[in-house]
């Protein structure tokens, strides 16, 4: 058998076990898996890697504008550079629909943006603005196309949908085999808290924090699951920030509800110190949930470690410290003026290696389902995020051992600040490939601008979770049957 590139005497990691061997790839694509493969165009020597299935990246703000019109500052041929150079093989930015716009040019717009991409990508759609021609007509065409997800918000005036809103995204998601994504936050508490603190004058970044309760948070992951429930449909919990959501997702789920989840680096890094530095500094750890304390980044260990969280995403919602950016609104503007969001899509991985990983708080397995794996299964990302024949040949070789501190320039993003500069990490992604392709080579680009693809994605998979649904929503639905016999 000949090969275009061999992978030889690397430890290959899956979700579920590792070994020696190597990889024969022809034509993006994995062919052969065994304990020795001789040939191949070109042979990469893994020796002393790890191997493992390139990371799949399920969320980040690529090319997105926010709800109050700011840009963000990467765009897909940066983001995606940035991703590759964090391990990633693919990702799936956001398509965000803002209030009056039709979903058919949303996607339309995004994927004229994404066409520069070095890597794969897929869309996941924000739904702000649930009309009837939304609900009926565009989302099945999204859904139909492969966009097979969507994220709606709890909070935000001008992205809240309400809960009949979230009801009835559910229950067309349901009908349609999709996913819906919620960012859990109670708007109410949070409104209220943004106004008993400006009565107190108490505006600086740290406040923020103070503003968006963890019982916010809690609050409304809780009804989401409620609200998921009675629709009888999956629900993906997005940036899980707080041990009280974490303990509602973990028990959903024991119940053997479709309920998943994730939470980010930012989480397990960060505090709300951070958001006290001197001057406006605070501001570039600002994001929605916002960062909380060091106990509850224990809890959140845990509950990765134990698999409460499906995948730890970037969040990556990469805002610059200057006017385009945190500083739009002034250079001491109260927080709410300030953009949410930080970068982090090519810290992620090597955060996770390093802190998760090295430090023994999870296994080389743990690390590939919660980089990749599961979201590939989740996601209906059929054709990638495991390491198997006729899969795609999306591949990252890790070198378990190197330690370097966080740069900017190591981000090789559009931003000027990273939130975990200066952070010592152990492991580098020295070889990231995707279909077959070397994109990142010992911190050199290799990969070209337009060559990443769309991905088409199937339905979310259900394996192994029942919906729980209610007895009044079954009853409608056996009526609904009977009368349509
Ligand atoms: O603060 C954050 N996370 N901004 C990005 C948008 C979102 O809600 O995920
Ligand atoms: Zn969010
Ligand atoms: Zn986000």
């Amino acid at each position: 058998m000949t090969f275009d590139t061999v992978i030889h005497d690397g430890t290959i990691v899956g979700a579920s076990g590792m070994f020696k061997g190597d990889i024969g790839i022809n034509e993006g694509r994995i062919t052969a898996i065994a304990e020795h493969l001789s040939g191949g165009t070109r042979r990469i020597d893994a020796g002393n890697r790890l191997v493992m299935p390139g990371g799949i990246e399920a969320h980040a703000h690529i090319a997105q504008e926010s709800a109050s019109g700011i840009m963000t500052a990467d765009d897909y041929l940066s983001g995606s550079i940035s991703a590759a150079f964090g391990g990633n093989s693919s990702f799936i930015p956001f398509a965000a629909q803002h209030r009056g716009q039709s979903i058919d040019d949303v996607i339309a717009t995004y994927d004229s943006r994404a066409a520069p991409s070095v890597i794969d990508y897929s869309f996941h759609l924000i739904v702000s603005d649930p009309s009837a021609e939304v609900l009926e007509d565009q989302l099945p065409r999204a859904f139909a196309r492969g966009i097979t997800s969507l994220k709606v918000f709890m909070t935000y005036d001008l992205l809240n949908i309400g809960d009949g809103g979230m009801l009835d995204i559910l229950s067309v998601a349901r009908a349609h085999g999709a996913l819906t994504m919620v960012h859990a936050e109670n708007n109410d508490m949070v409104g209220w808290m943004n106004r008993q603190l400006a009565a107190r004058g108490m505006t600086t970044p740290k406040y923020h924090a103070i503003s968006r309760p963890e019982l916010a948070e809690e609050e409304a992951i809780n009804r989401a699951i409620m609200l998921a429930q009675l629709a009888d449909a999956p629900l993906f919990v997005v940036h899980v920030s707080t041990a009280g959501g974490a303990e509602r997702v973990q028990r959903a789920r024991a119940q053997g509800a479709p309920v998943f989840a994730e939470t980010c680096p930012q989480y397990l890094a960060l505090t709300r110190d951070d958001l006290d530095r001197p001057g406006m500094e605070g501001a570039k750890f600002m994001c929605s949930p916002p960062v909380r304390d060091a106990a509850t980044q224990e809890v959140l260990w845990r509950h990765v470690r134990t698999g409460t969280f499906d995948s730890v995403s970037s969040d990556h919602a990469p805002y610059r410290y200057d006017e385009t950016g945190k500083l739009m609104n002034g250079a001491d503007a109260p927080y709410p003026k300030i953009a949410n969001g930080m970068p982090g899509i090519a810290a992620r991985l090597p955060f996770l290696f390093s802190e998760g990983v090295v430090r023994g708080r999870i296994t080389p397995e743990q690390f590939v389902a919660l980089s990749a794996t599961n979201a590939a299964r989740i996601f209906g990302v059929t054709q990638k995020g495991r390491i198997a024949p006729g899969l795609d040949a999306d591949i990252a070789i890790w070198n378990p051992e190197v330690t370097r501190r966080v740069t900017l320039a190591d981000q090789h993003d559009n931003m000027d600040y990273t939130p975990f500069e200066g952070m010592e990490l152990t492991g580098v992604p020295e070889i990231v490939m995707t279909r077959g392709q070397v994109i990142v080579e010992h911190g050199q680009l290799r990969g070209a601008e337009g060559q990443g693809r769309f991905i088409a994605r199937e339905r979310v998979d259900m394996r192994g979770r029942s919906g729980l649904g209610t007895k009044e929503t079954a009853l409608m639905h056996s009526d609904e049957a009977g009368a349509t016999s």
